[in-house]
């Protein structure tokens, strides 16, 4: 296939086009930043024109597209003020997304956070493992990604044929960032997160996993890794942080509290890097 992904060049993009290039794809990266070179475009998706412009055909580099992955996005608060941060993600995914319905795109992954899901969790989720039925923004990033899933099981209405998969992925470690695993024995170590965590490259599996079996219609996915980032015991984690909060299923000994069972059953999903075992 024929695959744009947005956001090409920054952490999770470059994995997922790593991967996908791996796979045998034809990638077309998007991205506002990023060297020149073949398989690659820059394009400021804040704007409509350029965004359709690129994703109907850009000369020496594609004339059409099968599939999009969506990953441009100020990818946390802090960066810019919160209101940008809101305005620049609802428009570039608005853009993206209809762009790519004018286009007659109907094959599309993007990007949610588990940041539309309760991060950082100040307030205790419902119940544990944590999964997808649950929707709650605690800060401008996070409102966008809750309202962009609403939009896109919005736009599947208008289009039979358009599959669009929301990945909500908790954070996502690159490389560089396993250094932090250091403090896996602290109690408040990724308590934000529910002590999880996603290598990019399990991220990308993810992706490319939802690109070949997504149906018609929208469907959303916790993404993270089977285990946990601490060597407490799920169970202890669960007390300790949550006291009261139920605890749905009896817990592996390090098993993860954001529940990746949907995407294990409907994706066949099977996180293949784990901290532990480096
Ligand atoms: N990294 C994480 O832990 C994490 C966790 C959950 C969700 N996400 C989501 O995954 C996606 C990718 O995140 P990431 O960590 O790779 O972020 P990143 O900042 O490393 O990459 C984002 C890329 O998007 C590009 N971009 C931003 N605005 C753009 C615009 N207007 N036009 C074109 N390109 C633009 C940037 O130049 C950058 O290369 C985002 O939607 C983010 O919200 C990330």
């Amino acid at each position: 296939m024929r695959i744009a992904v947005t956001g090409c060049n920054g952490k999770i993009g470059r994995a997922v086009t790593a991967r996908l290039r791996e796979d045998g794809h034809d990638v077309v990266g998007f991205d506002v930043d990023g060297a020149r070179g073949a398989g690659f475009t820059r394009v400021d998706l804040r704007d409509y024109g350029q965004t359709l412009d690129a994703l109907l055909g850009v000369t020496f580099r594609h004339d059409g597209i099968d599939a999009l992955v969506h990953l441009a996005a100020i990818p946390v608060n802090g960066l810019v003020p919160d209101a940008t941060t809101f305005h620049h993600n609802m428009a570039v995914t608005f853009n993206v997304l209809h762009g790519a319905h004018r286009a007659g795109i109907t094959r599309i992954v993007y990007a949610s956070s588990i940041n539309a899901m309760g991060f950082p969790f100040e307030e205790p989720p419902p119940y544990l493992p944590l999964d997808e039925g649950y929707t709650a923004a605690n800060n401008t990033y996070g409102l966008g990604k809750a309202m962009e899933e609403t939009m896109a099981g919005q736009l599947v209405r208008w289009e039979p044929e358009l599959s669009i998969t929301a990945l909500r992925f908790t954070n996502v470690v690159g490389e560089d960032d396993y250094g932090s695993f250091t403090r896996a024995g602290e109690l408040d170590y990724r308590r934000d997160l529910l002590g999880s965590y996603v290598d990019a490259r399990d991220a990308a599996l993810a992706v490319a996993l939802s690109l070949e079996k997504g149906a018609p219609g929208f469907e959303v996915y916790a993404v993270a890794a089977s285990d946990t980032g601490l060597t407490i015991p799920s169970a202890e984690l669960a007390a300790a942080w949550f006291p009261g909060v139920p605890v749905r299923k009896e817990l592996g000994e390090f098993e993860t509290l954001l529940s990746i069972d949907k995407a294990a059953e409907r994706l066949g999903y099977v996180p293949q890097h784990l901290w532990r075992e480096r």
